[in-house]
């Protein structure tokens, strides 16, 4: 059992079905689910018994959080897919998420496995500042309606884009990350030089760009803004604006062999618009690549 940061929370393996049952009831809470779209229990049972890994995150008897992982085959390679990380409202913005990322990161390499996928969605900078900035992962693939136009989830209210991102756990640039190095102020360093993709405007809007009206540079930005949710509640259309302009663009960076490397949560000095960075491996100005 590990103790964590927040001092009365711990993590332990979900090892029974009433434990799975919990997470189960964890996750009806975090995305609001109808009964078609949520974890089936002997789903949970069944996957546990194989060798997923189920990670709970207690806060005394209360199961707060959880990470949920398959094992995978992606393209061939042995990793884990992590299916599901979620992290009870009350509780969040304390480090948990994290802890359940770096738990999943010891047992798979315990067992030799170097490699974690998982998705998420693009225009949440919560989860865009956890998965590059604070874990290190990258991407390479864009997944448009991942699950579907719609499900029972008002999280998925506008659509179910998703970018594929993979951890390389044992590389040394994903270590170096997780005992604190701080890549900000190069990366903010960077974003001012690049030219971006999609720009959020002063009146919160998008302004879009294609690659071939910028100058061919090898980093390019790709902006969202610092709070989707509340755009999603108070004016749908602009979200879905927000949505088609950060699909577009991450659709042709990624064709043109940018692989998106870093965010940054508060390029203005304020919080939010956020910004990706995105690299082109090999270009001839790769002098001082940020991520090898
Ligand atoms: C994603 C989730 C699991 C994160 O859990 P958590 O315990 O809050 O995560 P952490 O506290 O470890 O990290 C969150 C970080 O985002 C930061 N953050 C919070 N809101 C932010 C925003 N709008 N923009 C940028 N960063 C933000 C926090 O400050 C924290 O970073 P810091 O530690 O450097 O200050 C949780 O928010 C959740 O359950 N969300 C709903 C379900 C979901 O999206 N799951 C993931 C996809 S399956």
């Amino acid at each position: 059992m590990k103790k964590l940061s927040q001092p009365t929370v711990m993590l332990r393996d979900l090892e029974t079905v009433a434990q799975l049952e919990d997470a189960i009831r964890l996750e009806r809470e975090v995305w609001k689910f109808g009964d078609s779209d949520l974890t089936p229990l002997t789903l949970a049972v069944a996957t546990r018994a194989a060798g997923s890994l189920w990670i709970g995150a207690y806060d005394g008897p209360e199961l707060v959080g959880f990470a949920f992982a398959f094992p995978s085959l992606e393209r061939g390679r042995t990793g884990f897919h992590s299916h599901t990380l979620a992290v009870h409202s009350r509780l969040r913005d304390r480090g948990i998420g994290y802890e359940l990322k770096l738990e999943q990161r010891k047992r798979a390499l315990a067992l030799g496995i170097k490699e974690m996928t998982w998705t998420f969605d693009p225009l949440r900078g919560r989860n865009a500042h956890l998965n590059f900035s604070k874990l290190g992962v990258i991407s390479a693939s864009y997944r448009e309606q991942f699950y579907g136009s719609e499900t029972s989830s008002p999280l998925h209210r506008n659509g179910t884009d998703r970018l594929w991102v993979t951890w390389h756990m044992a590389e040394p640039a994903v270590e170096e990350r997780l005992k604190g190095k701080q890549t900000r102020a190069a990366v903010l360093d960077v974003l001012r030089d690049a030219e971006s993709l999609v720009r959020c405007q002063g009146d919160g809007t998008p302004l879009e760009q294609n690659l071939s009206q910028l100058h061919k540079g090898r980093r390019i930005g790709i902006e969202i803004p610092g709070d989707i949710e509340h755009i999603e509640q108070e004016d749908t259309a602009l979200a879905e604006r927000w949505r088609l302009a950060t699909r577009r663009a991450f659709n042709e960076a990624l064709a043109a062999g940018f692989v998106v490397t870093e965010f940054c949560r508060s390029i203005r000095g304020q919080p939010g618009p956020g910004a990706y960075l995105l690299e082109q491996p090999g270009h001839e100005d790769d002098k001082q690549p940020l991520r090898q």
